[in-house]
């Protein structure tokens, strides 16, 4: 019997998903894990056959679902150390490939590449059309310059469970190797390096110092049950069906499936936003009955404190902070959580219910896969501005234009989302080049419908240095091109 990818709550040995999961590359289900990363991007320079052979020789080294799983266990039970692979190409690269092309992934933007600003998209609610060229609000001019060269595909490399010094010197070896096995085929464009940061408790944190990496749509049932550690999920199921995150590649055989990428390098301006939250906490102060420090301005912005805490459940005891079994039932009017805070924003939780009664399935399928992680120095509190600190954005979808574009433009930079007034996120909003954008309101006392609501613009500390849109093919394909 064949995937069905309607299906929700699956197991990794469920014996209809073992042809499919034995091709499917791993990281799409369940992230990798490693705390180190190496992300390789190539150009092809060979001719498509040479090109074709070297493909198909390194997807012996890319790790399926299967062998993710196979690799964990092996971890496990005896600290067995696995370099993990991911391969995906740019539609750019399935032309050096000299592949037809009814065989190439058919998503409209991964065809026009992330660096086309003209064609465009379709981001209004299914069913209406208004096409927008450059949804994402994008500017190749604050890029870097391997971001604009021609990039036909990236290998992700990752390690970890060891010393993080003895990580960082084999994946050095491991890029040289790779790049060896290319000679006369591709180039090297260039290669990021990737690190997980940690705070205290050794949670998942990003440059701003916050908890990240907690609510992601999970497929596996054994992944939904950890949730019961963060409190269940009577209030927020965060179960999704395969077709989230799969579809079926054009390239393989009846089970053969891959995902698509966003790639995006998103350089965060550290001082610059703990600068702007003091100035944000004073203002509210000003007009609040408490003292409002740059902290809690911090969780207005993000939708959670620092330790993770969703800013609409603070005072609600006995869970843990990654605590995810929420919603906004409590906090229709965003008095408790802005409607602008990053985490309302990317994940509204019944808000499109209901403000545009629009089904709650819908709002469910916009629902992205995370599996970014940072990049640059670990110093969280410097004393400049736009240092080397950032993340690399990685989101999986069946989607991009529905899933990440629609987003990023309908939501995240839409200052009318979820309602008029409600302005841009203030983490990660792009504006127009050359139109500032406008103020978002910010409750000054927690929960209270009387409440002063102060006007003050809060964006700018996010900037997009490059990316590109991938495809992440089965192994069936891969494996076919020799
Ligand atoms: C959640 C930070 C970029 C989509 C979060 C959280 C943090 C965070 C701290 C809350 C913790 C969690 O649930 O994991 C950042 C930073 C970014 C960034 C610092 C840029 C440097 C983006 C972008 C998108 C995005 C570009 C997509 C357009 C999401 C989603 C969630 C989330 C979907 C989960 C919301 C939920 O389900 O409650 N982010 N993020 N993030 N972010 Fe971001």
């Amino acid at each position: 019997m064949s995937a069905n990818l309607n299906q929700t709550n699956i197991e990794i040995d469920d014996p209809n998903f073992q042809q499919a999961f034995s091709q499917l590359q791993g990281n799409i289900l369940k992230g990798h894990g490693r705390d180190h990363s190496r992300h390789v991007f190539f150009s092809f320079v060979g001719d498509s056959t040479a090109n074709r052979q070297w493909l198909a020789q390194i997807s012996n080294q890319v790790t399926s679902t299967l062998e993710q799983q196979n690799q964990q266990q092996r971890f496990k039970e005896k600290n067995e150390i696995h370099l993990f692979t991911n391969l995906m190409l740019s539609c750019h690269g399935y032309k050096q490939l000299g592949i037809e092309q009814e065989k190439w992934p058919s998503d409209k933007a991964f065809q026009a590449g992330m660096k086309d600003l003209t064609t465009p998209f379709d981001t209004l609610p299914r069913g209406d059309h208004n096409p927008t060229a450059n949804p994402l609000n994008d500017d190749l001019e604050q890029w870097e310059n391997g971001f604009l060269r021609q990039i036909d595909g990236m290998v992700l490399l990752a390690l970890g469970g060891i010393d993080s010094a003895q990580a960082e010197q084999q994946l050095e070896q491991e890029v040289q190797k790779l790049q060896a096995s290319m000679a006369g085929v591709a180039e090297v464009v260039f290669v990021q390096k990737g690190h997980v940061m940690r705070n205290d408790k050794q949670q998942v944190i990003e440059h701003f110092g916050f908890v990240d990496g907690v609510s992601n749509p999970k497929f596996l049932f054994s992944e939904l049950n950890e949730e019961f550690k963060n409190g269940g999920y009577s209030r927020n199921d965060p179960s999704a069906p395969l077709n989230t995150v799969m579809v079926p590649d054009p390239g393989g055989n009846a089970d053969s499936f891959g995902t698509y990428v966003v790639y995006r390098k998103l350089q965060q301006n550290i001082k610059g936003f703990w600068d702007r939250l003091d100035i944000l906490a004073n203002t509210l102060s000003e007009n609040s009955p408490t003292n409002v420090d740059a902290e809690y301005a911090g969780a207005l912005c993000v939708g959670r404190f620092k330790d993770g805490t969703p800013i609409s459940e603070q005072g609600n005891d006995g869970w843990s902070n990654l605590f995810n079994n929420f919603n906004y039932d409590d906090d229709a009017d965003g008095l408790k959580c802005p409607f602008h805070s990053h985490a309302r924003k990317t994940n509204p939780r019944g808000d499109t219910v209901r403000q545009f009664n629009s089904p709650p399935t819908i709002e469910r399928s916009r629902r992205i896969v995370r599996r970014g992680i940072s990049f640059g120095s670990t110093d969280l509190a410097p004393n400049k501005e736009w240092t080397d600190a950032g993340l690399l954005f990685i989101s999986l979808q069946a989607d991009i234009v529905d899933q990440f574009i629609f987003m990023q433009n309908t939501w995240c930079n839409n200052e009318g989302f979820v309602r008029q007034g409600t302005g841009m996120d203030p983490l990660v909003g792009q504006a127009k080049k050359g139109q500032p954008p406008a103020a978002q309101k910010w409750p000054t006392s927690w929960g209270s419908p009387n409440a002063e609501q102060v006007d003050f613009s809060f964006s700018g500390f996010v900037k997009t240095l490059g990316g590109e849109y991938f495809f992440m093919p089965s192994l069936q394909f891969l494996r076919s091109l020799s």
